[in-house]
């Protein structure tokens, strides 16, 4: 039994999260942590909204609450739409408590004693009417590149060009509206992550466990050289700037910039979950204290790549604490919207809410982990979720399960047949699914999503070959006991099916599990014991219609309501 710390990248506390973030994070971290739960491993799965920054406290002021009222709201928010999906994060933290916001003054700390964080004098937008400075999205203005009058301090939404606030023509304060502005000099604090160019680069040369996505992504930072970073935003919602545990003189007004302490989250949220729980979290985060033996698996999009591969490490290592490193990696591309970006304004796409309040979550995790955007951006469109629910839920799963269990339940008492031996038929079909479930294993151990899925629904599909050929509603006839095996191995299957399938579509392997009179979490079927799931003599029940068909009303009525079609 091996321990596996697994994170999701922390969404964002503005908004409902859509089918996108849910691909590229919390979904393939939870598929791979139930995997490693089924195979008996200690697993700690946490994930937590990341509540701090510009746009948090942008939604807050749109809808009129201050930003601690709006993130307690969205954080049940986006907490119920987790649970709705089956996301078994063992806590779902905030990144706004006060674990985070100790550990992220006791980095920055142990950091500037490290000669790591230095104190900088730079020209800033202040607003004589707010009485303030303005961080980058706060000032308004006319792009310098395209004219485009309401482009943002940080960049153009017209033309896309990064911009900085000092460049701005007629700038203004987002906040009043006022263009009562002008620069001022003010401190920050710099992360001077140049001075740990060697270091990161050497460990990201060790780094065994990174699909090459992230390897190319972490390789572009570092061969562009590693630049010193500004860490502190003129805000008042995040973690207080801190020296020697008081408030830091010249910094009152000021927080930490959110991607500084986001990723500390991780620790943070583990923190809560100990306390929430009784147990120890050193021993998954400190390598002094046995975190030694954890392997830790990070799952992020892509955007997210640089600052866990080369920020985030900064942090950790230039502490000078021995913190756990992320072992293994597992970046994303896009789920896009017929090709284009979700966006709410614009009506384009599902968010999590609103998916469950079509179809239960079992539907959306097969889809988009069976087309999950791992070598390329994988685009939604009605018309694949609907090809894909029906032939493989509906047809190929479902129908499996709900023939061989009604023809027990009428036709062999309801319980699982103990007569007959098997024969070379399921010695045959007992070697094949062997190979195929190391196959399977493989594919969830790499982390290979689609592949994985893949595999599981060849499983589906073998099993419906055998039956086809076993054909025991044929065999009821003349051969009473030769139907019995054909029978109680296709009620095998059905428990090897719920098992496999179980990290992508838990509520539906729980339903065929019931039927079969299975109770307990399920394990990863390994060895000897593969086709002695379910014992002979076992009551079982057909459950009812384990998954719908989606039918082309339903693709007109979604496309009207949510795009695309
Ligand atoms: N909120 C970020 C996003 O959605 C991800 C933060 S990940 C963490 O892109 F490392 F900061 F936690
Ligand atoms: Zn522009």
């Amino acid at each position: 039994m091996a321990r596996f710390l697994i994170t999701s990248a922390l969404p964002y506390i503005n908004g409902v999260k859509h089918l996108g973030n849910l691909a590229g994070s919390m979904l393939p971290a939870d598929v791979h942590a139930r995997f490693r739960r089924m195979q008996g491993h200690e697993v700690l799965f946490i994930c937590a909204t990341d509540e701090h920054g510009t746009p948090a406290e942008l939604a807050a002021a749109e809808m009129g609450v201050d930003a601690r009222a709006y993130c307690d709201q969205y954080h049940e928010i986006q907490k119920a739409a987790g649970e709705g999906f089956r996301l078994s994060f063992d806590h779902f933290g905030r990144t706004s408590n006060p674990p985070n916001h100790r550990l992220t003054q006791h980095l920055a700390e142990a950091l500037e004693r490290n000669g790591l964080i230095e104190e900088r004098t730079t020209r800033q937008v202040y607003s004589n009417a707010d009485k303030r400075f303005l961080p980058d999205r706060y000032v308004e203005g006319t792009c310098p590149v395209c004219g485009y009058e309401k482009a943002r301090g940080d960049q153009c939404d017209n033309c896309g060009s990064l911009l900085d606030p000092v460049q701005l023509k007629n700038p203004r304060s987002k906040i009043s509206g006022s263009s009562d502005v002008e620069l001022r000099d003010t401190a920050h604090l710099f992360l001077r992550q140049s001075k740990m160019q060697d270091v990161i680069r050497a460990w990201v040369d060790k780094a065994q466990g990174w699909p090459s996505l992230a390897r190319s992504i972490a390789y572009k930072w570092l061969d562009e050289g590693l630049i010193d970073r500004s860490i502190t935003r003129d805000l008042s919602w995040g973690v207080h700037v801190t020296k020697d545990g008081a408030p830091r003189p010249g910094f009152e007004e000021k927080v930490f910039y959110v991607w500084f302490d986001a990723p500390i989250g991780y620790i943070g949220a583990s923190v809560e979950w100990a306390e929430a729980t009784g147990q120890d979290w050193e021993r998954w985060w400190r390598t002094d204290k046995g975190a030694d033996d954890v392997t830790y698996v990070q799952f992020m999009g892509k955007d997210n790549v640089a600052f866990h591969t080369v920020s985030f490490p900064v942090t950790i290592i230039g502490s000078g604490e021995p913190w756990k490193l992320v072992d293994r990696l597992k970046a994303f591309n896009w789920v896009t919207w017929y090709g284009d970006k979700f966006s709410t304004s614009e009506k384009r796409g599902v968010f999590m809410d609103q998916a469950l309040e079509l179809l239960p979550g079992d539907y959306w995790r097969w889809y988009l982990m069976a087309n999950a955007p791992e070598s390329s951006d994988a685009a939604f469109t009605w018309e694949q979720f609907k090809d894909t629910i029906n032939a493989d839920l509906a047809n190929v799963l479902g129908n499996f399960v709900n023939r061989i269990m009604k023809f027990a339940e009428t036709k062999m008492g309801a319980v699982v047949p103990t007569e007959g031996e098997p024969g070379p038929l399921e010695k045959e079909l007992y070697d094949d699914l062997e190979e195929r479930l190391a196959r399977i294993s493989d594919f969830h151990d790499q982390m290979e999503f689609r592949k994985a899925a893949a595999e599981t629904r060849a499983l589906w599909v073998r099993g419906n070959e055998y039956l086809q050929v076993a054909a025991p509603w044929t065999a009821l006839k003349t051969d009473p006991a030769r139907a019995a095996v054909a029978v109680r191995t296709g009620l095998n299957l059905c428990a090897l099916f719920a098992a496999t399938a179980a990290p992508f579509i838990p509520d539906g392997a729980e339903a065929i599990r019931s039927g079969l009179g299975l109770s307990g979490e399920p394990a990863w079927p390994m060895g000897a014991k593969l086709f002695e799931l379910v014992p002979p003599g076992q009551a079982i029940a057909a459950p009812p219609v384990l998954f719908r068909k989606i039918e082309d009303a339903d693709v007109v009525a979604w496309s009207e309501r949510f795009g695309g079609g």
